[in-house]
């Protein structure tokens, strides 16, 4: 397999067991980043107030789906959502579960060179353990999520910590602002959602 692998429902591997979260984490705690998937109290949080017509969506670093059964609860079509995982055995099953949905086994780093919809996308949903990757990384995850947005288009995140994981000075070289939208105190542990969006920029 290449390092950059489109998986679009030809997995055969289906829904993973609940065990597989924990598996994927002793194999690479850092880059997992949690010992468990995010509550469904999360997931409605980061995915509030979006609706069918807020695709296309583009999911960084999915895990095993809690925020892609949301967005498709909140109405948004499979067909309309995108999502970036690292890991291959999370990227298989959530192709073989959401055959619509294009799933690419990627680094989310590389997404300004991912052709996703062909057009831009509306919100980007992050799964992302951002407070562990180098601030070089980040930098790329967030300006080619910014490119690969609408104008005004929305970035949320979530994060374990009481301030934004961006670093500061990548958020003012890119221009973005941030608000803390949720507390989720019943998620373990209690984690914050925040909104990034980019100021217009001056013509
Ligand atoms: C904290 S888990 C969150 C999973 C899911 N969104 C949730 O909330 O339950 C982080 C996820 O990001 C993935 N990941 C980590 N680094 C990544 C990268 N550079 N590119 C794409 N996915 C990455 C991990 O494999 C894992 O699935």
């Amino acid at each position: 397999m290449t390092w950059s692998t489109l998986f679009k429902g030809d997995a055969a591997t289906g829904r993973l067991p609940a065990s597989s979260f924990g598996r994927e984490w002793m194999k690479a705690p850092l880059k997992v980043g949690a010992v468990a998937p995010s509550s469904s109290g999360l997931a409605r949080a980061i995915t509030n107030g979006l609706s069918a017509s807020d695709g296309p969506v583009i999911e960084l670093g999915p895990g095993t789906g809690v925020f892609t059964s949301a967005l498709l609860a909140r109405g948004i079509p499979d067909s309309r959502i995108a999502a970036i995982e690292a890991s291959s055995g999370f990227a298989s099953a959530l192709a073989a579960r959401y055959p619509a949905a294009t799933v690419i086994c990627a680094d989310a780093a590389r997404i300004r060179h991912l052709n996703l919809f062909g057009v831009p996308a509306n919100v980007v949903i992050c799964g992302l353990p951002l407070l562990s990757m180098p601030h070089g990384k980040v930098f790329r995850i967030l300006a080619g999520s910014f490119a690969s947005l609408r104008p005004g288009g929305s970035f949320r995140l979530f994060t374990y910590g009481w301030r934004c994981p961006v670093p500061g000075a990548i958020l003012d070289h890119l221009g973005i602002v941030t608000r803390r939208i949720a507390f989720v105190p019943f998620n373990i542990p209690p984690a914050w959602v925040y909104e990034l969006r980019r100021e217009k920029v001056a013509e």
